[in-house]
């Protein structure tokens, strides 16, 4: 299969191609969604969270984005990747962003980075840009200010200051904006504002593509059901019957048998 790269990644806007992402941590888990034909796998801070189990993303480092990321591109033939750059890890400064971002390629193999934030990044945007590491925003609920915004589902949603953000990150040279948890109306009026691709999640049918945290599409995170999530599996059921089963087994002495063993 032939690599989706980031200009085809632009491309698809006039195309009007809409683009599919979901997460990836692990290489079983990206190789299959490659397979899938999936155009993008982004390797989220999320794992702070689905894979880690914490309760916010903050803790992630770069070493941890390196390790998945390293470990998801491995996996892929075809898929756009792009890693998260964690918190903490372009805030200091332009160029600690840049030598981040910059590890994030050279370690990983992966296509992209991405970062959360619109008009407060642009000079670090630029930056990493400049050293032709492909660059995508991520606007609206930015997980990673939950401390100033006081907690989780606190969310950015001024149209103006969304619009004002959308275009500053397209100036400053990023291919595409997450838009996070916006409203269906501004979501479009972002999507027709912009010429790069916007990706949502939570943000209604108007984005140019669409990402959702694998783990909570394929229902392995039971408790957690907002409005926007469609689970289109209940892995959840598939893992309890499955573990049941073989636990029920191995204490019966049915597993083993001759048809599983060597003689
Ligand atoms: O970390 C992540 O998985 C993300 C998506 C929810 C867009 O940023
Ligand atoms: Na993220």
């Amino acid at each position: 299969p032939k690599k989706f790269t980031v200009p085809q990644f632009l491309a698809t806007k006039e195309k009007k191609q809409k683009i599919s992402m979901l997460t990836a941590y692990d290489f079983l888990s990206a190789k299959i969604l490659d397979e899938a034909g999936l155009d993008c796998l982004l390797v989220g801070d999320t794992l702070g969270m689905v894979v880690q189990g914490k309760s916010t993303t903050l803790p992630v480092t770069v070493d941890e984005m390196i390790y998945h990321g390293e470990i998801v591109s491995r996996a892929v033939q075809r898929a756009l990747i792009i890693v998260d750059m964690p918190f903490m890890s372009f805030h200091v400064s332009p160029s600690q962003a840049l030598e981040n971002a910059g590890r994030i390629l050279k370690e990983t193999g992966a296509d992209a980075v991405k970062l959360e934030g619109g008009v407060n990044q642009v000079k670090t945007i630029e930056t990493i840009v400049s050293a032709d590491i492909p660059v995508m925003a991520h606007l609206g609920l930015k997980p990673q200010s939950v401390r100033a915004l006081g907690g989780m589902g606190k969310i950015q949603r001024d149209e103006d200051d969304l619009i004002a953000d959308a275009l500053a990150v397209e100036r400053a040279g990023a291919f595409g904006i997450i838009l996070e948890m916006i409203t269906a109306p501004i979501a479009k009026k972002i999507t027709d504002t912009v010429t790069i691709p916007t990706i949502g999640i939570g943000s209604g049918p108007g984005c140019d593509g669409q990402v959702l945290v694998t783990p909570d599409m394929l229902g392995m995170n039971a408790d957690f059901h907002p409005r926007f999530l469609k689970k289109y599996a209940d892995l959840t059921t598939v893992m309890t019957n499955a573990a049941q089963a073989y636990a029920k087994e191995v204490r019966e002495g049915q597993f083993p048998d001759e048809s599983h063993s060597h003689t």
